[in-house]
């Protein structure tokens, strides 16, 4: 059988119920497909913070370096300051791994159901590639006078043209193998430097690939095109920030945050990259065991996908859907499903599935 050593962090909150969740889902896909997942758990965490003062030890990447993928669940806790616990932890992998693709798919999966009109919703199916090492999530600023009538906080956006042509060209490449259209988030009205300058870049690779159709949209316009008419995405590529709250809207026009799904990607393949779901830790909801695992089990698929299980990752996706058309949903789809029904009905349904 094919192995493979997945390192999983299942961090806070929710996290570390869909992370479990999804896993033996995963397992039993393996199990049906050939393929064997050998786990291994780091407790890394707001809970590990408190205890170490730290969210991770000083080794820790090294430690993650030489698995094949990273699963993660979520990261932070009301009781950690978020720029701590995610800078601490989730922010340092995506960026020592050069997973500079966060790529997130925006499918109206058989049998989900949008809380847009039917006729709008129908035919959703587009990818955000969003540029995930970069840009407006940068450490260069400060803050001064604190506490003060005078205080300031700044915060640069620093885009480089090796991390913006890369992701452009990572979306081109990806609409060739799809419906070859690419559209760009800019803001090239209200921001003078750093847009422009992407949509320079754009232009440039959109040269490169005459096949592909493109267009360009001001971010607050495209988060209205998102609910109003998404059906004409393919792929749409987006800055770091951009692309974070296009995603939420993304996994909300799906039907929820909770089914958004999102692989971390390093491209060329020098580091393991990391599979997670869209939404966060989800404290409100935490410990009541009705979290919905689809989001996981989605970016456990995109995993499979990416190690070269494409049969094993495709079955998830249609367990996925069978559960959603039986009916079987956790209460943020209006269901009144636990995680743990959901999650044995998407085993039940793989066995189908696979048969
Ligand atoms: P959130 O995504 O955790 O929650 C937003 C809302 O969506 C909540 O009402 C929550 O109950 C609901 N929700 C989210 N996931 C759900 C699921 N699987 N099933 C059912 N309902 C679900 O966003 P937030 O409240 O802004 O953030 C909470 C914490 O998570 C913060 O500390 C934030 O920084 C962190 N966060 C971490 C990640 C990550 O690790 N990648 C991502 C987003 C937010
Ligand atoms: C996400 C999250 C993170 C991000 C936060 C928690 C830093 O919102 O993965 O979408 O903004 O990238
Ligand atoms: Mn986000």
């Amino acid at each position: 059988t094919r192995d493979y050593r997945i390192a999983t962090i299942p961090g806070d909150g929710i996290g570390r119920e869909v992370v479990p969740a999804a896993a033996s889902v995963l397992d039993r896909a393996g199990a049906l497909f050939g393929f064997e997942i050998e786990w291994t758990e780091f407790d890394w965490s707001c809970a590990y913070y408190a205890e170490h003062g730290c969210m991770m030890p000083a080794d820790g990447l090294d430690l993650l370096r030489d698995f094949d993928q990273i699963f993660l669940g979520a990261v932070g806790s009301p009781e950690v300051p978020d720029d701590v616990s995610l800078w601490g932890l989730l922010i340092p992998i995506r960026r020592a791994f050069q997973q500079y693709i966060n790529l997130r798919p925006v499918t109206l999966l058989p049998g989900m159901t949008s809380p847009l009109r039917k006729d709008i919703a129908e035919s959703i199916d587009f990818l955000v590639v969003r540029e995930n090492n970069e840009g407006e999530y940068s450490e260069i600023g400060g803050r001064l006078y604190r506490g003060t009538p005078q205080e300031i906080a700044v915060q640069e956006a620093v885009f480089t043209r090796i991390g913006v042509e890369r992701v452009m060209r990572y979306a081109f490449a990806l609409a060739k193998s799809r419906r070859k259209n690419v559209a760009s988030a800019t803001k090239s009205n209200g921001i003078i430097h750093t847009m422009p300058f992407w949509d320079e870049v754009f232009r440039d690779i959109s040269i490169e690939h005459p096949d592909v159709e493109t267009s360009q949209h001001h971010i607050d316009a495209l988060a209205a095109k998102f609910v109003l008419a998404p059906a004409q995405f393919d792929v749409v590529v987006a800055s770091n920030l951009f692309g974070d709250i296009l995603t939420d809207i993304g996994a909300a026009i799906i039907g929820s945050i909770g089914i958004g799904a999102s692989g971390n990607i390093n491209p060329e393949g020098d580091f393991p990259s990391m599979f997670e779901s869209v939404h966060g830790s989800a404290p409100d909801i935490a410990g009541l065991g009705i979290a919905n695992p689809l989001g996981q089990v989605w970016a456990g698929s995109m995993m499979l996908d990416h190690m070269g299980e494409a049969t094993a990752a495709a079955a998830v996706k249609e367990a996925m859907s069978r559960t959603l058309l039986s009916d079987i949903r956790t209460p943020d789809l209006g269901g009144d499903a636990t995680t743990a029904d959901v999650t044995q009905s998407l085993i039940t349904t793989l066995e189908e599935v696979a048969r």
